[in-house]
């Protein structure tokens, strides 16, 4: 702590958590005089039960939902530009992202360009695009269908541009949900796949939020809290799920994302190019490098690593310790140790490397990041 700073913090988003949470969005919606919500999800969640159970329910109470499915699993720019004409064309009053972090961040950035008329890149936050954010941003809500991303309770839209697939980060204290029902039921059903993806990418960020630089013992304690339930349930959850383990998972993903405004880290600048150059699922890219990535970390952050291996409750508590207990769950949600079985080759390294270097989660690691250091990692993970 710099004892000459004054400092911020802020957590100000509002939660439902609980089985049937989801039950009270009518109720919601009608007490803010809201009757006709564009619901953003993907084509997958589009097709399940619950998603068709929360559409009967909406017009069952006489609201007048607009379903807007068609978004890339990486989500690009003319995903959000036709959202918005789906918006626009059904008269739309208020916007719900119902999904994993794909339909949440589509979802966000239609309700960044609903009424916000330049280039949806203007507002790419890397150029100071936030300052032109200046219109109101319809009623937003989240629901999250994965424990993973907690974009549930972020405020900023990952998007690719169409021809790239470079990702350009959209952000803005406005777009933060008025509301989020995070409702343990709609992930019962997550197969295990992708329960131990997400998770991974869970327990990432609940990690590289506490090791991330800067003074914030709010986030801190949070995410120590969030390793804890992660470790605690996301075996279970993959391998055989329980109500329990399912809740502590979703909590523990939303604990993750508000950690995360602290900044994350080297792990995160490994996976995002991953899935920019070969269209790798984030959660899998973040489990295949984390432990490489924290690996990275260790050297003058040995303290912290202590009070992780306390967190995931280690016999042995040293750095080592933790880089141990993250191989070994990793391998018990069956996810593999490396790139290779992805099908990257070291022809993929120099783009990835510089892919990386320029990705705007590592400013905040503790510890400086070169582009031969990601080269490093990347070849020992092929
Ligand atoms: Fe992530």
């Amino acid at each position: 702590m710099d004892t000459s700073q004054i400092y911020s913090f802020s957590f100000p988003t509002d939660v439902r958590f609980g089985a049937g949470a989801v039950k009270e969005l009518s109720a919601y919606l009608k007490s803010h005089n809201l009757s006709a919500p564009l619901i953003a999800t993907d084509a997958n969640v589009a097709d399940l039960d619950f998603f068709k159970s929360i559409i009967e329910n909406l017009k069952h109470a006489n609201l007048n939902p607009t379903i807007f499915s068609e978004i890339h699993p990486n989500p690009v720019k003319s995903d959000v530009t036709l959202g918005i004409e789906r918006y626009e064309a059904a008269s739309c009053d208020s916007i719900i992202g119902i999904g994993g972090g794909a339909g949440m961040d589509v979802a966000r950035a239609i309700a960044l360009g609903a009424n916000n008329k330049r280039d949806l890149f203007d507002y790419d936050d890397l150029i100071g695009g936030d300052k032109y954010v200046t219109e109101p941003i319809p009623h937003f809500i989240t629901i999250p269908t994965t424990a993973g991303t907690g974009s549930e309770v972020g405020r900023s839209a990952i998007i690719s541009e169409d021809e790239t697939k470079k990702k350009r980060i959209l952000f803005h204290p406005t777009l933060l949900a008025k509301m989020v029902f995070a409702d343990p039921e709609l992930t019962y059903e997550l197969p295990a796949k992708i329960t131990a993806a997400t998770g991974m990418d869970a327990l990432t960020h609940n990690m590289e939020a506490y090791l991330a630089k800067g003074f914030n013992p709010l986030c801190d304690g949070i995410a120590l809290e969030g390793i804890r339930l992660i470790k605690a349930s996301l075996e279970t959850a993959t391998n055989k799920p329980d109500e329990d383990s399912r809740a502590k998972m979703l909590i523990g993903s939303l604990m993750g994302a508000i950690a995360f405004q602290k900044g994350l880290g080297i792990v995160h600048s490994l996976a995002h190019p991953l899935s920019s150059l070969v269209d790798m699922h984030h959660g899998l890219a973040n489990a295949i490098s984390i432990s490489k990535g924290l690996e990275f970390n260790i050297p003058g952050q040995e303290q912290k690593f202590s009070k992780i291996a306390q967190a995931m409750d280690l016999k042995d508590q040293s750095p080592t310790g933790v880089i141990n207990a993250l191989n070994e769950l990793r391998s018990a949600v069956n996810i593999p140790d490396n790139l290779g079985s992805q099908g990257l080759t070291k022809e993929h390294i120099e783009e990835l490397s510089d892919l990386a270097i320029k990705d705007f989660c590592h400013p905040s690691n503790p510890i400086g990041v070169k582009r031969e250091d990601f080269k490093r990692i990347y070849e020992s993970l092929i």
